[in-house]
């Protein structure tokens, strides 16, 4: 089966090891500029080498797995696409746009899947001539075990079931949710990485006390300030900002910290600074 991941960034990146490690699958990785294509290529790379210096895996291994990966234009190599798992820029008009020209591009019988993190498929399959559906993976995605299965109100079931064996057939376990803002995870995740701003805010604790309240008092591998520079903090307010806007919910409201970070570039791991400092 040949996949179409649209966007070479963090998300695109692991999307694409997270097929091209299952055999029988390969990947066109696709951005708008061939450069940024083979760039995400080239970061996939990086990081495989690091697991081989480290005797995790195999040179024979990653060489099939990066053989697997073929960077490019979307308009070069989607064509004979069996699926488009589209990874973008979380932005409605970039994602519509994305799929009306692949609409163009792909063959008959190709499914259209989105990896959104919080917009409504339904909304993001306007205008689009076959059905969209939710495949929403996590980060780092070749390692999270779960993807969310979104139904957008013209999403038929069939593609839904279809979208859940794939994610079956690579390893994962799916989860079917409605469409709804923050579907399941982003919506309990996301607000709660929110909080933990507010609390530094606020002076309650500090960054690495906080975090290590959460590690060790909730046993979560990261502490919740650490995860959103991962997840990038541009990623969690665009989130918490769509959650307020579809509810109207003032429990939604995003941390003036946060917007001031983003404001200021400081998006986490991928620019080197957020509430830490990355080399
Ligand atoms: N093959 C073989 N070995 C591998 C490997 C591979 N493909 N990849 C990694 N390994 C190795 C590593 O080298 C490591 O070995 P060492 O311990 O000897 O160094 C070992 O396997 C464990 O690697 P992990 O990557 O699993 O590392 P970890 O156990 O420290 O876990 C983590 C890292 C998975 C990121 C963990 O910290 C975690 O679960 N964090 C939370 C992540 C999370 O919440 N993600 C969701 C974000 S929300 C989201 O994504 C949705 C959205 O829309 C915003």
């Amino acid at each position: 089966m040949k996949v179409g991941v649209i966007g070479a960034g963090t998300m695109g990146q692991g999307i694409a090891k997270a097929f091209a490690q299952v055999e029988g699958y390969t990947v066109a990785l696709c951005d708008i500029k061939q450069e940024w294509a083979e760039n995400g290529k080239a970061k996939i790379e990086k990081g495989y080498a690091r697991l081989v210096s480290k005797g995790k895996l195999t040179q024979e291994k990653v060489d099939a797995i990066l053989a697997s990966i073929e960077p490019g234009l979307k308009e070069n190599l989607c064509a004979d696409c069996d699926l488009i798992v589209e990874a973008a820029f979380e932005n409605m008009e970039v994602k519509q746009n994305t799929f009306r020209e692949l609409d163009a591009i792909c063959k008959e019988g190709c499914i259209f899947a989105s990896n959104t993190s919080s917009l409504s498929i339904t909304e993001i399959g306007k205008g689009v001539n076959r059905p969209v559906v939710g495949m929403h993976f996590f980060n780092p995605a070749d390692r999270m075990k779960l993807i969310e299965v979104i139904a957008g109100v013209n999403t038929p079931a069939e593609v839904v079931e279809r979208i859940k064996e794939i994610s079956v057939e690579i390893g994962k376990s799916p989860v079917q949710v409605n469409e709804a803002a923050g579907f399941v995870v982003n919506r309990i995740l996301i607000p709660m990485i929110n909080e933990a701003a507010f609390i530094k805010m606020e002076g309650v604790s500090n960054i690495a006390g906080i975090d290590t309240a959460m590690k060790l008092g909730a046993n979560h591998p990261m502490g919740p300030l650490e995860l959103g520079d991962y997840i990038g903090l541009d990623i969690c307010l665009a989130i918490m900002d769509v959650l307020y806007k579809e509810t109207g919910d003032s429990k939604y409201r995003a941390c003036p910290l946060i917007r001031k970070m983003v404001r200021g570039g400081n998006l986490g791991v991928k620019s080197g600074k957020g509430f830490y400092v990355y080399n």
